[in-house]
């Protein structure tokens, strides 16, 4: 099988490793990939927001799956493009990636699906974000409707920040935001891949949001990730699948959108139950480099079986024995202006100690001297450093014993990540 895969990120890094490693992988393109992917896989200079452009190269490689890693692409009708080529992509359509494009669609298709999540009010002006604010008390919280790379959320006590944001987010053309109550209790992210019919988990994993040690800070794309969680309750993925998962694909199905990709439900487990926080159309980042870590079934053939509507044959998930940590390396000023260009050194040391490995996102290569190639870094999360383990304690202890070995001035990491889960 050659494969497409659509990004940038160390989610695509995750994603082209996982797929590397299935003997069914002939060739692997990425587009347009990153300096990690490159050693996997062959990169091509192609826009991954121009549909055209991807179903283009998707054609012309002759490859027998597409998967799109990131959300702007989905949105943007990237798999439309490829599907409509004659191509079998792994990723929803532009109306099906609605349930991540807007939060008032995915408020509306949870409400006729049933589906628990906070309650909710769509506002197009200040008067009803006002009321909103008071019919729901504090903490309050503002969502942009519309894609926002995780700076669209404000979660505050004070009435006059979420008034402020929301106002902010009302002044974008054809702004809508949502206003709702707040969800209290730990969050699981669960990634459910349907062929728009048929629904299988991967494994929870948690994500770590905010900037932080101890949840501190702004909130970021993600700072780590762990899996399993061991203090999760036993029926919670059965319960996911039953209760939202399933729900939600046969609804979008009876509208004439069915959903193939990743629904990845993004859950609160609150005092009174489990609640839908988000749903992405997508896989997460940095948990996807925690879940293919531990996934054993061949990655290609699942992928393929989601993204031609045979799921139900395809056979139930194996999983390695073993726990996965990512702690993620970040640029000096991130989640904020990040700082570039800084030479990172460290790597392959780092994927000496046993079960580590590094996942590249904001990555360059640019000339050295003597024609040798340098790493720098070029965006705000520059890499994943993942370590695997018999349990979440040794994992993390790999995952940290590597990042103390790479180098890159003024980065910052989390020094927290699955540290209360590993006790
Ligand atoms: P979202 O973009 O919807 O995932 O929101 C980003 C983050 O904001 C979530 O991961 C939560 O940590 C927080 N958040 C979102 N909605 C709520 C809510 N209703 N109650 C509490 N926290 C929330
Ligand atoms: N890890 C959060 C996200 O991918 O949206």
């Amino acid at each position: 099988m050659d494969i497409l895969v659509i990004g940038t990120g160390a989610r695509e890094h995750a994603l082209v490793r996982a797929l590397a490693a299935d003997p069914q992988v002939t060739a692997l393109h990425a587009a347009p990939g990153n300096p990690g992917t490159a050693a996997l896989a062959t990169s091509h200079d192609v826009d991954p927001l121009d549909p055209a452009a991807v179903a283009a190269l998707a054609s012309g490689l002759g490859v027998d799956l597409v998967v799109v890693g990131p959300e702007a692409p989905l949105v943007a009708g990237v798999a439309d493009a490829v599907r409509a080529a004659g191509v079998p992509v792994f990723g929803p359509s532009a109306d099906a990636a609605r349930l991540e494009g807007s939060k008032a669609f995915a408020k509306e298709v949870m409400a006729a699906a049933g589906v628990p999540t906070a309650a909710s009010r769509t506002c197009t002006d200040l008067s009803q974000v006002a009321d909103a604010l008071d019919e729901f008390g504090a903490p309050h919280v503002v969502k942009e409707d519309g894609l926002a790379a995780g700076k669209g959320v404000a979660v505050t006590d004070d009435r006059a920040v979420a008034l402020a944001h929301a106002g902010a987010c009302l002044d974008r053309p054809g702004g809508q935001v949502v206003v709702e109550e707040y969800l209290d209790g730990p969050e699981v992210s669960l990634f459910v891949l349907s062929d728009g019919r048929d629904v299988v988990a991967l494994a929870p994993a948690q994500d770590f949001k905010r900037i932080g040690d101890g949840d501190t800070g702004p909130n970021t794309g993600g700072m780590g990730a762990y899996s399993p969680l061991p203090w999760a309750p036993p029926g919670l993925v059965d319960e996911v699948l039953e209760r939202v998962a399933r729900p939600t694909v046969v609804e979008m199905a009876a509208r004439g959108t069915p959903f193939t990709g990743v629904l990845y439900c993004g859950l609160a487990l609150t005092s009174r139950g489990m609640r839908v926080v988000e749903f992405n159309a997508r896989f997460g980042d940095p948990e996807t480099q925690v879940v293919l870590a531990r996934l054993a079934t061949p990655l290609a053939g699942l992928l393929k079986a989601a993204a031609t509507g045979r799921l139900a044959e395809h056979p139930p998930l194996t999983w390695r024995d073993e726990a996965a940590v990512t702690v993620v390396v970040a640029s000096a000023g991130y989640p904020g202006g990040a700082r570039t260009g800084d030479l990172i050194t460290g790597i392959d040391d780092a994927e000496q100690v046993p079960g580590v490995h590094v996942l590249h996102a904001g990555t360059a290569l640019i000339d050295g001297v003597e024609g040798d190639n340098l790493l720098i870094s070029a965006g705000g999360r520059v890499l994943s450093v993942v370590g695997t383990g018999s349990d979440l304690a040794s994992a993390r202890t790999a995952a940290y014993a590597g990042v103390a070995r790479i180098d890159l001035t003024g980065s910052q990491h989390r020094t927290d990540i699955a540290a209360q889960a590993s006790r």
